[in-house]
């Protein structure tokens, strides 16, 4: 039986996969029952019901307004069943906390992605009421959804309108600053015209590529797993070797002391020089190897 990315996307391959994973386009597979059923019967994952029953932790309401996790919040899984009725969407963060399996998966699919091991996997469990769904966003992950209850509509778009984004943003909200800082076009309110439509029923599975714009949509009451890959940078990976490295420098471990008193800021900044100079110096003799040998192997 096949594990990990590949059981996923059955009876697609690999290299098929890749093709479009490397252009960050969406990738679908329709009625792959067979090579999910160790995650599609996962007992937890039978029915909301049992689900609500089985959830040890607090559970992520969105509220209507939204549609959006930006707005949500904390409930019990007793109130959780009600709002749901009410047309709440609802999110079980986390939970390859209840599953070892799950814990493989994401192991296996980090892997076979070529994710560091720095990367952070999980599994997010929603449950989105008939009609409701989430507004048109973009996140900074890399999201493969299965389809386990009913059906739900993806409309997916290329993000022309900042690349690599490291941050979610939805649609009408306020912009984070730094997310503002590297945008090539103004960030659009509505879903951009060549949306693509992809509707998932039970079995389906659904590469969401990271930045892309989308929104989604419940025909049916609908339940779906995600596993969700939160990949370092280059910006990530330089930044954790550059941190290691100065930590072995008492200079650089000092107390930035006099930077906000104008009687030592140049004392401050003849310093800092110092310091940064030391660093210029240092840096030829960096190789992507022997950062990479540290954290991946
Ligand atoms: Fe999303």
């Amino acid at each position: 039986m096949k594990t990990g990315l590949a059981a996923l996307i059955h009876p697609k391959s690999n290299d098929e996969f890749f093709a479009s994973y490397l252009k960050n386009l969406p990738f679908v597979v329709h009625a792959n029952q067979a090579h999910l059923l160790p995650l599609t019967e996962l007992p937890f994952l039978q029915s909301l019901k049992v689900l609500l029953k089985s959830w040890p932790a607090a559970i992520q309401a969105h509220l209507p307004d939204v549609r959006d996790e930006a707005s949500s919040i904390d409930t019990t899984p007793k109130d959780a069943q009600k709002l749901f009725d009410n047309g709440m969407g609802l999110l079980f963060n986390e939970a390859q906390s209840l599953s070892p399996v799950l814990q493989m998966w994401i192991e296996d699919m980090r892997k076979d992605l070529g994710l560091s091991s720095l990367t952070y996997g999980r599994c997010l469990i929603y449950a989105t009421p008939d009609g409701k769904g989430t507004a048109a966003h973009f996140d900074q992950n890399i999201n493969f959804v299965v389809q386990v209850h009913g059906t739900k509509k993806w409309w997916i778009a290329p993000n022309h309108h900042v690349d690599n984004p490291m941050t979610r943003h939805t649609m009408g909200q306020a912009c984070d600053p730094e997310l503002m800082s590297y945008i090539n076009a103004p960030l659009p309110i509505e879903m951009p015209e060549e949306a693509e439509l992809f509707e998932l029923h039970a079995g389906s599975v659904l590469f969401v590529p990271r930045g892309s714009w989308h929104m989604t949509e419940a025909q049916g009451d609908a339940l779906a797993l995600n596993f969700t890959f939160t990949a370092p940078t280059w910006i990530d990976l330089f930044s954790a070797a550059l941190r290691s490295r100065l930590a072995l420098s008492p200079e650089w471990r000092e107390t930035a002391d006099g930077v906000s008193d104008p009687a030592r800021q140049d004392e401050a900044e003849r310093k800092f020089d110092y310091l940064l100079s030391t660093l210029v110096a240092d840096i030829p003799n960096w190789r992507a190897g022997e950062i990479l040998g540290a954290t991946e192997f």
